[in-house]
């Protein structure tokens, strides 16, 4: 199932160089996404930058946050709170990326940062993926756990806030012929709405939005999109190039679906 408005996530990840720099991706993206009305554009700058573009978001183009801390109040020396993050205008809130949970980040203190991100009236937009894909298909079961544990706590109504961003591991940071397939992107968005369905009931399963990321590029942009069964994609790599990003929202503009 996918919804007519895609939503097309910009992870600008620790880019770019200099706040200079940032002003004009920011400006670019902001410019092409404001002009297209089938596409909701997030951008996700790093943390210093958010200050630098707070409440310049638009109904078409919204700012998000890569990161959150779990709690509004405390001794949190480098943390930024849900409540700083609203405060500054930001929409989304990505939790859960790989990334991070490389660094140490477990399902638990995903499932704490969600519920605050939920608690402050932003969108989470949780990351969830398997590291590989064996023949047993145990990556199901990897699947499952991760959205399970992760959703620990959060309550039915919450769903229809929440975006889930399909990111498998193997495909991230590459180029677009390592992004995974249109057709194992839908049978992995179908299991996880179904993961979502067994969990809150029937329904439930269609509330979320459900995102690709994986080397999303131009080139693969339209294949995934109708395709795919996603309601749109998370993009690293190529968010940072203003034309070519600019390119992959016009594509999902343009989709007949
Ligand atoms: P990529 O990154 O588009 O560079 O593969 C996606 C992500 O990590 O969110």
């Amino acid at each position: 199932m996918s919804r007519k408005k895609k939503l097309i996530v910009a992870n600008w990840k620790m880019n770019p160089r200099s706040a200079a720099e940032a002003r004009a991706l920011f400006k670019k993206t902001k410019q092409t996404g404001s002009r297209l009305e089938r596409v909701e554009t997030v951008i996700c700058p790093p943390f210093p930058y958010l200050g630098v573009f707070a409440h310049s978001g638009t109904t078409r183009v919204s700012l998000g946050s890569q990161d959150v801390f779990w709690t509004n109040a405390g001794r949190a020396t480098g943390e930024v709170s849900p409540e700083q993050l609203a405060d500054l205008g930001v929409s989304f809130v990505i939790v859960g990326h790989s990334e991070r949970r490389a660094l140490g980040e477990t399902d638990d203190i995903v499932a704490k940062k969600l519920k605050a991100v939920l608690g402050e009236g932003l969108a989470p937009i949780l990351c969830v993926g398997e590291k590989t894909r064996d023949e047993e298909a145990g990556y199901f079961e990897v699947l499952k756990n991760q959205i399970r544990a992760s959703l620990s706590g959060v309550r039915r109504p919450d769903l229809r806030g929440l975006v889930i961003a399909y990111e498998p591991l193997f495909a991230i940071g590459k180029s677009a012929r390592d992004a995974m397939r249109p057709r194992d992107i839908v049978e992995t968005e179908i299991f996880i709405r179904k993961v979502l369905s067994d969990l809150f009931g029937a329904e439930a399963g269609h509330e979320p939005r459900v995102l690709y990321g994986g080397s999303a590029e131009p080139e693969n942009t339209t294949a995934i999109l109708s395709d795919g069964g996603v309601d749109g994609l998370l993009v690293g790599h190529a968010s940072l190039d203003a034309e070519g990003f600019g390119e992959m929202l016009k594509s999902a503009n343009a989709l007949n679906l």
